[in-house]
């Protein structure tokens, strides 16, 4: 480790492209947004119903320019003003992580200013410093996302303590495979979301799974609950209500979610809860712990949607905290689909 290799106010370019976003921003001094462009490729994906990775990686290829292109425009900076360049390193889908990190790598070598790999998760930890400049650790942090689900103790800045995490499907691909099941399209945590709201979120008492049980979670025997419960309407001829089906489901997972992140506070005895991944852009679980937080004098940082799903904004964020400590990558460094949390 060496001393800073960045200033406090340096422009850092983040790219991003571990799934289905190819996205791209400049951020400064670590908090200050000046461009966050996010392409999303949902579209693209939808027919199949999830991301298809040939398909994604491809898509970043196509894409890359015009959103590296739109991120300097936005921001009103030049090449030359770019003082490091951070990418997403791991954990994803390899080919499409490649594709960024081989652009931030290049990037990099091309400016000759230094670059940084970053770890997804650790980004979508840091979407709550930039929401909000004054967090400090320690807090607790519920990262819920398409790939992942976990909580977070982060002791302090960058070092994270995994608490507890999903022993199956992420949360976000639960969402995604009742939504699928429920012929709701995808992506589908926005369409369950959205369709929740004229639903009765009592209507059906789904499984709470792993509630009770310390701080891991578990989605498969909740989705196999939704489709036997589904299965069966359907064979009795009773009238479906899907807006039922999604609000309690949706309810089952927000009300295992919320139980989990406020006895995480109780055990580590902090009192800040940090949001962040794709799913904490739902608006029942955002409600529901302001609710829980606001009863228990719990400060909780929810980040914007547009900072909650993947983007580049959160990958230069986390880029400048560890280049302002020294830490850079290789250029000879590879993406890591299973890239371990840093410790
Ligand atoms: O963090 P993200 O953009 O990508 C990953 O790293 O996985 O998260 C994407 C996930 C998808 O599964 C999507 O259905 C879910 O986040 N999602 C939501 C909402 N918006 C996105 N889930 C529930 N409610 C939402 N409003
Ligand atoms: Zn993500």
């Amino acid at each position: 480790m060496s001393g800073p290799l960045v200033s406090s106010d340096a422009r850092i370019l983040g790219i991003e492209t571990s799934c289905d976003e190819t996205a791209v921003a400049v951020v400064q001094g670590g908090r200050k947004i000046l461009s966050n462009v996010i392409a999303s490729q949902a579209k693209l994906h939808e027919p199949f119903g999830g991301v298809v990775p040939e398909l994604a990686a491809r898509a970043h290829v196509e894409r890359m320019p015009f959103v590296v292109d739109q991120a300097l425009r936005d921001a009103g900076v030049s090449w030359r003003e770019i003082d490091a360049v951070a990418a997403t390193q791991g954990p994803g889908l390899i080919g499409a992580l490649l594709v960024g990190f081989a652009t931030g790598k290049a990037t990099a070598a091309a400016l000759d200013v230094p670059f940084c790999g970053v770890h997804h998760l650790e980004g979508h930890v840091f979407a709550a410093t930039l929401a909000e400049p004054s967090l400090d650790a320690p807090y607790i942090a519920l990262v819920v996302s398409g790939g992942h689900t976990a909580i977070y103790h982060v002791i302090e800045q960058g070092t994270y303590q995994t608490l507890g995490a999903t022993l199956d499907d992420a949360a976000g691909e639960a969402f995604d495979k009742v939504a699928r099941f429920l012929g709701l399209g995808y992506p589908g945590g926005p369409a369950i979301d959205r369709l929740s709201k004229r639903g009765d979120a009592n209507a059906i008492e789904f499984p709470r799974a792993m509630s009770g049980q310390g701080l891991d979670f578990s989605y498969s025997g909740l989705k196999t609950a939704v489709v036997r419960y589904v299965q069966r309407a359907e064979r009795e001829g009773a009238n479906l209500v899907k807006a039922d089906v999604a609000a309690s489901f949706q309810e089952a997972v927000v009300d295992v979610q919320v139980e989990k992140v406020l006895l995480a506070c109780e055990q580590q005895e902090v009192s800040t809860i940090v949001l962040g991944g794709g799913v904490a852009a739902n608006t029942r679980l955002r409600e529901r712990l302001e609710m829980a937080c606001e009863k228990r004098a719990i400060r909780l940082i929810v980040p914007d949607r547009r900072l909650c799903v993947d983007n580049g904004a959160m990958i230069a964020a986390a880029g400048h905290f560890r280049l302002a400590r020294g830490e850079s990558t290789s250029l000879e460094a590879s993406a890591s689909p299973s890239l371990a949390l840093p410790g």
